[in-house]
């Protein structure tokens, strides 16, 4: 699932450029493409990306960089993941009846490729025997970005529950009260047999199902792209998987994920799982700081130098600057919305 915007990294992450096809990691690749070539190779089929048509060509390239194939999906309008879920789950059921699918975050930070790829097996299995598996991680804060997830008492295997209660991105009191409670938060990369994805979505969002299908049904190839059928599309609610099947389900079940996550969703996070210097500082590309401490600076072209702060963002590209407090920089989302809507 790579179509989604993720404006908390502005001015970086752009309408045209979103985050996860920004080069974020070290090495300088995206999430998106670290996303693809952890599930290349022997166990995993030929990954289907499904995007937004204006990043087809991002995409292509990402893809050619990293010597993945894939058949690329294009939706012509934002429709959020519950659509895209659909969309990946109707073309799995084609290619075989019983299909396993892995519905992967493409902006996602994960330290172990390696454990990742265990716990894609094991969760794997459990989706084998009907249920829709997602990863779960512990919560170092309680954030209001996640969906939170109360394991059950029944055990599904080793570290694996049934899920008794999923709720998507509650408000900050509900949450500390779920952190409390020994709730872990939803990684958003889920594992189900397509047929019971396509079932569940029948069951609570039909109108989504029956839009997946129509639109993969009267799709045309474009080059090497798959444009999905715009008038079958645009019936499709837009809404999120998690909101449309995770906190609906009754065959939900959770795994306590055995690497390190990020879902990087702000300039802070980035921070935090970055490799930092003496003085705790993360400097990138054209910058240069002095007396500064616990701080983010990123240039893109433009020289940019930082003194005698503490705990600030600082993100510099051609035509922007971000200026912010390293603790509240999630909050650039909400000053990007205000900006277009003043625009
Ligand atoms: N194809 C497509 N089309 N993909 C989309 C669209 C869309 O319209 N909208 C979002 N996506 C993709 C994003 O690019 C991302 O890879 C994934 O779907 C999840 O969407 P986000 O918009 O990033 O969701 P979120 O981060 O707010 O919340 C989800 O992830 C959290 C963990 O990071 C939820 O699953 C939460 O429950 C979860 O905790
Ligand atoms: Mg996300």
């Amino acid at each position: 699932m790579a179509g989604g915007a993720g404006t908390r990294l502005w001015p970086v992450s752009r309408d045209t450029l979103p985050k996860q096809f920004i080069a974020l990691l070290d090495g300088g690749e995206s999430t998106f493409q670290a996303t693809v070539r952890r599930v290349s190779g022997e166990g995993f089929d030929r990954p289907v990306v499904i995007t937004n048509q204006d990043f087809r060509f991002i995409c292509a390239e990402q893809l050619a960089q990293v010597g993945v194939d894939a058949d690329i999906v294009l939706e012509p309008e934002r429709k959020d993941s519950a659509p895209a879920v659909a969309v990946g789950a109707v073309i799995a059921s084609a290619r075989r009846e019983d299909a396993l699918c892995l519905a992967l975050a493409a902006d996602h930070l994960i330290g172990d490729a390696e454990a990742f790829r265990a716990d894609c097996q094991t969760i794997g299995e459990l989706a084998a025997k009907g249920h829709i598996m997602t990863l779960g991680i512990r919560p170092t804060e309680p954030s209001t970005e996640y969906g939170y997830i109360r394991p059950g008492a029944e055990r599904l295997g080793e570290n694996a529950f049934r899920l008794d209660r999923f709720v998507e991105k509650p408000d900050r009191a509900t949450a500390e009260g779920y952190v409390a409670e020994g709730y872990v938060w939803n990684s958003g990369n889920f594992a189900f047999a397509a047929r019971v994805m396509l079932d569940e979505l029948t069951r609570f969002a039909p109108a989504v199902v029956e839009a997946a299908r129509a639109s993969v049904a009267g799709a045309v190839r474009d080059l090497d792209f798959i444009r999905l059928d715009p008038a079958s599309f645009a019936a499709s609610p837009k809404i999120s998987i998690d909101y449309a099947v995770m906190e609906k389900t009754s065959r939900a079940g959770v795994l306590a994920a055995a690497f390190e996550w990020s879902d990087i969703g702000s300039w802070g996070s980035l921070h935090a799982v970055k490799p930092r210097d003496e003085a705790g500082n993360v400097v990138e590309g054209d910058a240069a700081v002095l007396d500064t401490r616990n701080s983010l600076v990123r240039s893109e072209g433009l020289l940019t130098a930082v003194v005698g702060l503490e705990d600030v963002v600082v993100v510099t590209t051609q035509d922007a600057v971000l200026v912010a407090d390293r603790t509240k920089a999630g909050a650039v989302k909400d000053l990007v919305a205000r900006m277009k809507a003043e625009k």
